[in-house]
């Protein structure tokens, strides 16, 4: 069994923070959203990864896995020249993945299932592919699955306006190489995308034995801005424990499940957790948590953070009042003017977001 993680595509949706960087290394709780799928899989017995990238965030992307390093596992980058659609990805992976079964992760998905059992499953059941749901609010932002009366899949939509039920396709799929027949005789959707939910449609048509599963516990798709912090939270209040591996002076109060990495000085501040402080940080008579991530390298004064996410190098002090509910990417600075009182000034990229006053 090998894996297929698509980590390629175009990242509009978190602008701006995507100008900069891949969507699926934006950190949650400082760990790339991508190493997540990474460890799922390994955890679920994979040890022979392909990972399909893009021109523009390919090379980062590499460099962000030589962090995560086994050992026993291979990995294979497939370049994929334009993002034309999921099932575009598995077809220009076939010389990758030959014959072999194999499980397909999007790798902007976060989510919590047991993949070893749902792998382990779908070899001993000999399915020709295998889909994982889940209930949602708004299926119309996701492929649809139409159930008969006895759970069997008998229909698949992609983004549908009417949808015929509230589950959605989570970004998990086993299949076999059954699946390089039905793309072969897909046709691209009306956003241009050879899409995968069609050719798993194709093999419902055919009769082939496409088996589906519920999943009950979250899944996280870390599309937009408010996603990612409630992705930030589900994965802080669930993984993080009370550990200091920094510098705490004893005018700080620390509560809860607080991570300070090394290195991280932390001088007359309150921390409600759960926290996260990154390598290097410095903070000085801050108010930080719950429900906060903090990237390595930032310096924080005099200022109250909570509920955010901060990339690395961001630097914020004597900000009056409380940031909250804020994404902020790598090396961004908010400051007290010098000069006036009344006026804002700002320098902020394509797409940047302020509420103010
Ligand atoms: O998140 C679940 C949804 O993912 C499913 O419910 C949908 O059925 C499925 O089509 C997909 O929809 P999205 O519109 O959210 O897919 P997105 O374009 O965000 O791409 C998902 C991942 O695949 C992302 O990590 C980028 C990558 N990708 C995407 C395309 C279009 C590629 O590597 N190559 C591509 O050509």
């Amino acid at each position: 069994m090998k894996a297929l993680i698509l980590a390629g595509g175009k990242g509009t949706r978190l602008r701006p923070l995507t100008y900069a960087m891949a969507k699926q290394l934006v950190p949650v709780a400082n760990k790339p959203i991508l190493h997540y799928a990474m460890d799922g899989l390994y955890q679920g017995g994979i040890r022979d990864f392909g990972i399909i990238i893009s021109p523009e965030t390919g090379e980062a992307i590499k460099k962000s896995l030589q962090s995560w390093k086994k050992d026993d596992a291979e990995l294979t980058f497939i370049l994929q020249d334009e993002p034309a659609g999921l099932a575009h990805a598995v077809k220009i992976a076939k010389p990758y993945l030959q014959d072999d079964d194999f499980i397909m992760y999007l790798g902007d998905n976060l989510i919590n299932a047991d993949l070893g059992s749902h792998i382990a499953e779908f070899q001993q059941a000999k399915y020709e592919a295998s889909i994982l749901l889940r209930q949602v609010p708004n299926p119309s932002s996701f492929g649809v699955a139409e159930l008969d009366g006895s759970g069997q899949v008998i229909r698949l939509v992609e983004k549908p306006k009417e949808p015929k039920s509230d589950l959605a396709l989570v970004g998990v799929y086993l299949f076999t190489k059954q699946i390089f027949d039905a793309i072969d005789r897909i046709q691209p959707s009306w956003r241009g995308e050879l899409e995968i939910t069609d050719a798993i449609q194709r093999l419902i048509e055919d009769k082939a034995v496409v088996h589906s599963r519920v999943h009950t516990g979250w899944w996280l798709d870390t599309g937009k801005k408010d996603d990612l912090l409630a992705a930030n939270n589900v994965v802080l209040g669930e993984y993080m424990n009370y550990l200091i591996e920094g510098d705490v002076d004893n005018a700080s109060r620390l509560s809860g499940d607080v991570h300070v990495d090394e290195g991280a000085v932390i001088r007359n501040s309150t921390i409600q957790g759960p926290v996260m402080i990154g390598r290097n940080c410095r903070l000085e008579n801050v108010t930080i948590g719950p429900f906060t991530s903090v990237g390595d390298d930032c310096t924080l004064r005099d200022c109250h953070i909570e509920n955010s996410v901060l990339l690395e190098e961001c630097h914020i002090e004597s900000v009056p009042g409380r940031i909250e509910e804020s994404l902020l990417g790598k090396g961004c600075r908010i400051i007290k003017s010098p000069t006036s009182q009344e006026s804002h000034k700002f320098l902020l990229a394509d797409h940047s977001e302020i509420q103010v006053l």
